[in-house]
């Protein structure tokens, strides 16, 4: 089964009445997401927390496996050392780097593509150039499938993809579409490895693109560890037997109840800096500004630097200002290196929850 990857759209029906049926529901969990993420005055906040269980998550698809506890040390500490929470951590900065682009370009191309996945890898190794990359069965080590080789057709296929992704006179629903732009960007596989994870950032980005939503926070990693058998085996008889229908069904449902799921994080993490917020307010009158409060919920961590830059005040009162939220127990201090950073206990304390380690 090589070279036969057949470029798109699919000459077959896509929006069959099951099809359209699962995508009412899909678009109005959507659309609830996007509506409340929409009002909340500080997404960066959202977009930060969700971000980290989603480079965690994706990641852990490959099998890089990290907790939280080391990710949001990597992610503080340049210079703490640990391998896989530094690829998520570079996940991470793949999906911001492509979310910046396709604000700022409007449009989504084989080179973001790459660029995205130059930085999920940290190589320079581009689009397959040698024959032999093939996809096995995990346990019987079986070729499943040969994603079909060769530069220029690869970058053919990926002309076609790109075009597929800009146009819309198909008239078809965008979320039907991304399942057919995951399905065709996964079977031409156009890098030695790192298709998945790219392949899950373009996802979002087609989200954005589309303006379906606003933030990059709908993520279908976790949703893929759950039915990860379902996923691939829906993948290849997409390839073997032409089955659009159940794959394009699989997605659709992922988003539904992926968007469920992301609503009742976001909701959670708004209510936390509404409350917190509240209670400095009641607890430490003369520190309490909403700046500050905005300050320890930007990231998941704070540092001395960060609130003295963003409150404009000096390295010592910054320093107290940290010391008595610390100990009225809003933030924990962790020392990484010589540094100490600050982590907002609510805001880990949520983010935990939600990711699939405790
Ligand atoms: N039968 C198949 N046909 C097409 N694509 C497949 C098939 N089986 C798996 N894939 C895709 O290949 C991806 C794995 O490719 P690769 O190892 O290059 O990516 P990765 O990001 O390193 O891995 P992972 O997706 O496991 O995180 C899977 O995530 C899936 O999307
Ligand atoms: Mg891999």
């Amino acid at each position: 089964m090589s070279n036969t990857l057949k470029l798109i759209p699919p000459e077959v029906e896509l929006e069959t009445k099951r099809i359209l049926k699962q995508l009412t529901r899909s678009h109005r969990a959507l659309a609830e997401l996007k509506g409340f993420a929409d009002v909340i005055p500080n997404k960066n906040i959202l977009i930060n927390a969700v971000t980290i269980n989603e480079a965690k998550d994706s990641s852990e698809v490959e099998n890089i496996i990290t907790t939280h506890d080391e990710l949001f040390k990597a992610m503080s500490g340049e210079n703490y050392d640990n391998p896989a929470s530094k690829e998520v951590a570079n996940y991470r900065t793949a999906l911001w780097h492509g979310y910046r682009l396709v604000k700022e370009k409007g449009f989504l191309s084989t080179n973001m593509m790459i660029e995205i996945q130059q930085l999920v890898e940290s190589n320079r190794a581009g689009i397959r150039k040698l024959p032999g990359t093939v996809l096995r069965n995990d346990v019987t080590g079986e070729v499943i499938y040969t994603p079909p080789s060769g530069e220029q057709e690869i970058l053919n296929l990926l002309s076609n993809l790109e075009k597929y992704i800009s146009d819309d006179y198909d008239n078809i629903d965008p979320l039907v579409k991304l399942a057919v732009i995951h399905y065709q960007f996964e079977a031409i596989h156009p890098f030695y490895d790192g298709n998945g994870r790219t392949g899950r950032i373009i996802n979002i980005l087609y989200l954005v693109l589309k303006e379906l939503l606003d933030s990059p926070i709908l993520y279908l990693s976790k949703y893929i560890i759950r039915n990860k058998l379902a996923y691939y085996r829906l993948l290849q008889e997409v390839t073997v037997k032409g089955k659009w229908e159940d794959w394009i069904l699989f997605i659709l449902q992922g988003i539904e109840e992926t968007a469920e799921e992301t609503l009742l994080l976001v909701k959670e993490i708004n209510t936390l800096l509404e409350n917190t917020a509240e209670q400095i307010k009641e607890v430490l009158p003369k520190i309490y500004s909403k700046e500050l409060v905005d300050l320890i919920f930007y990231e998941f961590y704070t540092k001395i630097s960060y609130i003295q830059d963003g409150l404009d005040v000096s390295r010592k009162t910054a320093s107290s200002y940290l010391s008595s939220l610390e100990e009225a127990g809003f933030l924990i201090s962790v020392k990484i290196g010589r540094e100490r950073i600050y982590l907002n206990k609510g805001l880990v304390q949520i983010v935990k929850e939600y990711g699939i380690e405790k």
